[in-house]
């Protein structure tokens, strides 16, 4: 459904807040810093997923979700610096993602977004790459294959028609703009056509009433109903896992990026006001949204990034007037003010990355309390449009 947009409960957490230029640009200083850092270790190989002890070790780019996160933040440091050190290693990566591509390794799951937007997109974007057009073309392609034209949407994980994996994750809604562009570039509606028809399922099976949202929706694989809402990653399945939530701000704003939806900024308004309300005392979220202050778990960092690139990118689309465009502009500047002051790395001289105390996934085991390397690109790109409000967006 499309919900209603809940009221924010307590306006005065968001209350006029200044974030000052300078502040931004010495966060930026210590972000280029840690880059600097990683640099060496991170040039032909590529950062983990999350840390151990708040060190990312070496990957190679052949499977998982994460790589292109890195290249972007190259990208991010070569656009705010000027300094084509990263751009030199950022098109150095590229082949890495075409022949992963054509090669086929490790992309039999939906999170072809993720991978060539960041990094394949950005450099035909930015440097006009034609190899890196290729690969994210081809990515396109290999996304569109997980289409179920029953139900309408992409198939998260699992192989293709195998009944017991016919289910969408909300992540997804990151991943389409690949989609979008695709047909942007190619003129083939195809796969707009896939990617507005994803959105709109997803939208409808996982925000419920409370602007709260499901991780992931199983559907009925004769009939392509909706059956089930289950959580992978969250606390339990009726409960709202964080970076879920933010998946569900930041999402429904790239769709509008590229369409003009009403549907989709009302679906960020509601989740991003489930979030605000939802926020402990230092506006750093818990892995899941039904931990509070007091509750002796750990914090995602990373969900706190994205759902700021989210506010930023929907204050770009509304009307300065409108209350809640206050309310976003204050929020944004209290999440990174406490990001910056109580989260980065830079008196952790070994860490190689730029964003503690992210949680990847509590109830698998995997990254508790350490840096995820999300965290750090959606940290990167909320600087950049902090510092420049017309960045052109990678995705
Ligand atoms: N897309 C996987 C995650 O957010 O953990």
């Amino acid at each position: 459904m499309i919900p209603n947009i809940p009221a924010i409960t307590n306006p005065e957490r968001y209350s006029e807040f200044d974030l000052p230029r300078e502040k931004i640009e010495y966060a930026l200083g210590e972000a280029i810093k840690k880059i600097d850092f990683a640099l060496p270790q991170f040039t032909t190989k590529f950062p983990s997923h999350s840390s151990i002890n708040n060190v990312y070790t070496q990957e190679e780019n052949t499977s998982g979700w994460n790589t292109g996160f890195w290249t972007g933040i190259l990208w991010h440091a070569y656009e705010l610096t000027g300094d084509e050190k990263y751009k030199t290693v950022a098109l150095g990566q590229i082949p890495s993602y075409l022949y992963r591509i054509e090669n086929k390794l490790g992309v039999n799951h939906h999170d072809m977004g993720f991978v060539f937007s960041l990094s394949c997109v950005a450099a035909y974007k930015l440097a006009g790459s034609e190899e890196g057009k290729k690969a994210a073309i081809l990515a396109a392609d290999n996304l569109i294959s997980r289409y179920k034209e029953n139900g309408k949407f992409i198939q998260a994980w699992g192989n293709v028609n195998d009944p017991k994996d016919n289910r969408l994750i909300i992540d997804c809604l990151l991943n389409i703009p690949l989609l979008y562009w695709t047909t942007q570039v190619t003129g083939d509606k195809k796969y707009d056509e896939m990617a507005w028809n994803h959105f709109n399922t997803t939208v409808g099976v996982c925000c419920r009433a409370d602007a709260s949202t499901y991780h992931t929706f199983y559907f009925d694989p004769e009939t392509g109903a909706p059956v089930k809402g289950v959580t992978h990653q969250g606390a339990f399945d009726e409960s709202a896992w964080a970076r879920g939530q933010a998946w569900g701000i930041y999402g429904p704003m790239l769709t509008r990026t590229y369409k003009e939806s009403d549907e989709a900024m009302q679906v960020f308004k509601a989740t991003s006001s489930y979030f605000l309300n939802h926020l402990p005392e230092d506006y750093v979220p818990f892995w899941d949204l039904c931990f509070t202050d007091g509750d002796n778990e750990p914090r995602d960092t990373s969900s706190a990034a994205i759902a700021v690139c989210g506010m930023l990118e929907a204050m770009k689309h509304m009307d300065k007037n409108e209350a809640l465009y206050s309310i976003y502009k204050n929020a944004v500047n209290r999440i990174m003010n406490s990001l910056i002051d109580n989260y980065l790395t830079k008196d952790v001289p070994e860490s190689n990355g730029l964003l503690l105390h992210a949680t990847y996934a509590k109830p698998q085991g995997i990254g508790i309390d350490e840096m995820n390397i999300w965290g750090d690109y959606f940290y990167m790109e909320a600087l950049h449009r902090l510092l420049n409000p017309d960045w052109k967006l990678y995705w």
